[in-house]
């Protein structure tokens, strides 16, 4: 709908026109009041996912009639033009200067640092003040968009001001990940956390969650007959999950080293993704529900052994990145010579459930990889024919949710080729997303939108966080016990000790 559409439809609605009025009666419009306070706005993640993904609910009329955004800085120069920049360049919607001057004038800075109690006895002063102005109740969202090291002293401060509860209005805290760096570090955290906020206010991003196609995995295994019944050991041979990605890690040293691809997605969004392949029907679709299947799915997967044979890992050498020349990660401004940090990570687990005892789920995902794909492939144990008489050349069907890029979903079967004798070829039924549906909201603006309107389904628990810490644990250490990763070229599938994993199980991992 255009801003005219808007202005014209408003208008006859009895509507100001102002930015949370832009589609008087959406459904999809967050119907209470609230300011969110962004800590870390200039940063990278919300220059270029938060404000993008609020400018484009923005667009869409699905904030808060009344929504106030803060930013919290170390120095105010510039921060409204980055912001304007970032939105240009990131947002879905087009740019509609309208619709972002209507944000931009709610959109206010308080500047100090994260040790500096008088700066949140300003920010505090700052939030009643708005709150006053717009005749709102103090509904306050604290968006945490920094270096996990900062969360303790940023709760603590808030805590201090007495920000992190209220007589009137709600508050909840968002955090993104890493939620720490093993088990042990992760309750310190989920413990600071919950000495300032109750669990229940505390919403932790796995943005995987907020991916459409992720969501439809649920829909696709429950609304559906025909492949509930074949959703066990007893017809599914093993599970591929990949997440590849063509770029590195340029510029992102200071986060990544040391952290390493294990730890930055498959104790997240890999091992998320797992259990919602792997976990038993919901009672119901509600986030206590979803949360509780996920968790017993994450209490029974474990690693299997030998770990020597069954997990590999690599850093990416020179090569190329999308056809272009680039330096392996040793030469990358940031990273050591002898950086230790895996680019690359592959390993293998098991569910140990009735379902699932004895099918090997492997997971796999790298940076500069040949392609940008993640996908989780299903693939089902071929037909055993009674009679050599009718013995036709045995298929095993393929199963794929397409998650990125083009998102959709595949069955791979065996199909007679036209002509004499009996020869059968994979063929594949396919479903676009994107050819089916209207385009589909980012991940982002789905999860601010939950967080808004107190919907925790697409949150993982700090349960959950930490079964994956203590399912990957053991990994990481061994990793960090025995010798360094391997190379493989830039642009390339990865590392050699990758295809063992399956090739000694007699199986290949489905080409990149
Ligand atoms: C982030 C990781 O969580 O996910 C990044 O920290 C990774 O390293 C990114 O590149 C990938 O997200 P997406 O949505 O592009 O698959």
């Amino acid at each position: 709908m255009t801003v005219s559409e808007v202005q014209e439809r408003n208008s006859l609605a009895g509507g100001s026109g102002a930015v949370g009025e832009a589609l008087i009666g959406n459904p999809c419009q967050v119907t209470e009041s609230a300011t969110m306070v962004i800590f870390g706005i200039a940063g990278d993640l919300a220059r270029k996912k938060l404000v993008p993904a609020i400018y484009d609910l923005a667009h869409g009329g699905q904030l808060p009639l009344d929504f106030d955004l803060v930013g919290f800085v170390r120095s105010s120069t510039d921060v409204e033009t980055l912001l304007r920049q970032a939105v240009i360049a990131y947002a879905r919607a087009p740019f509609d200067s309208e619709v972002w001057e209507a944000l931009a004038k709610r959109i206010h800075l308080v500047q100090g640092s994260f040790d500096d109690t008088a700066a949140f006895a300003a920010l505090a002063t700052r939030l009643t003040e708005l709150d006053v102005r717009h005749g709102k109740p103090g509904n306050y969202v604290f968006y945490l968009s920094i270096p996990p090291s900062a969360f303790a002293t940023v709760c603590d401060q808030l805590a201090i001001t007495g920000l992190n509860r209220g007589d009137s209005g709600w508050r909840r805290v968002v955090v993104e990940k890493p939620f720490g760096h093993d088990l042990a570090s992760s309750q310190t955290l989920g413990a600071a956390l919950e000495r300032v906020f109750p669990s229940s206010s505390i919403y932790r991003i796995d943005h995987y969650l907020g991916k459409e196609t992720v969501q439809n995995i649920l829909a696709l295994r429950f609304a559906n007959g025909m492949f509930e019944p074949l959703w066990n050991n007893r017809h599914i041979d093993h599970v591929q999950i990949t997440m590849s990605e063509s770029v590195g890690v340029t510029g992102r040293a200071g986060y990544y080293d040391g952290v390493g691809a294990a730890r930055d997605v498959i104790q997240n969004h890999l091992l998320q993704l797992l259990a919602l392949i792997a976990m038993e029907e919901p009672v119901r679709l509600d986030a206590d529900s979803i949360a509780a299947e996920k968790i017993k799915i994450l209490s029974a997967t474990e690693l299997l052994g030998p770990l020597s044979e069954t997990s590999a890992r690599g850093q990416y050498g020179a090569g190329v990145e999308n056809d272009v020349p680039v330096p392996g990660l040793a030469d990358e401004s940031g990273f050591t010579a002898d950086s230790a940090t895996e680019t690359f990570a592959a390993l293998t687990v098991g569910v140990a459930t009735r379902r699932w005892a004895g099918v090997p789920f492997f997971i796999r995902t790298g940076k500069r990889l040949t392609r940008r794909t993640t996908e989780i492939a299903v693939t089902f144990t071929p037909p055993v024919h009674g009679s050599p008489a009718a013995r036709v050349a045995a298929v095993s069907n393929v199963l794929v949710f397409r998650v990125q890029p083009d998102d959709g979903i595949e069955l791979h079967i065996g199909a007679k080729r036209p002509g004499d004798g009996m020869h059968i070829q994979p063929v594949s039924l396919g479903m676009d997303f994107r050819s089916v549906f209207d385009e589909a909201p980012e991940a982002y603006e789905r999860l601010i939108r939950d967080v808004l309107r107190a919907d925790a389904t697409l949150f993982p628990r700090r349960e959950e966080v930490e079964l994956s810490w203590q399912i990957i644990d053991p990994l990481l250490e061994h990793w960090g016990t025995f010798g360094r990763p391997d190379t493989y070229p830039s642009g390339t599938a990865g590392p050699a000790s990758a295809e063992r994993i399956l090739s000694r199980t007699g199986r290949v991992w489905r080409p990149l």
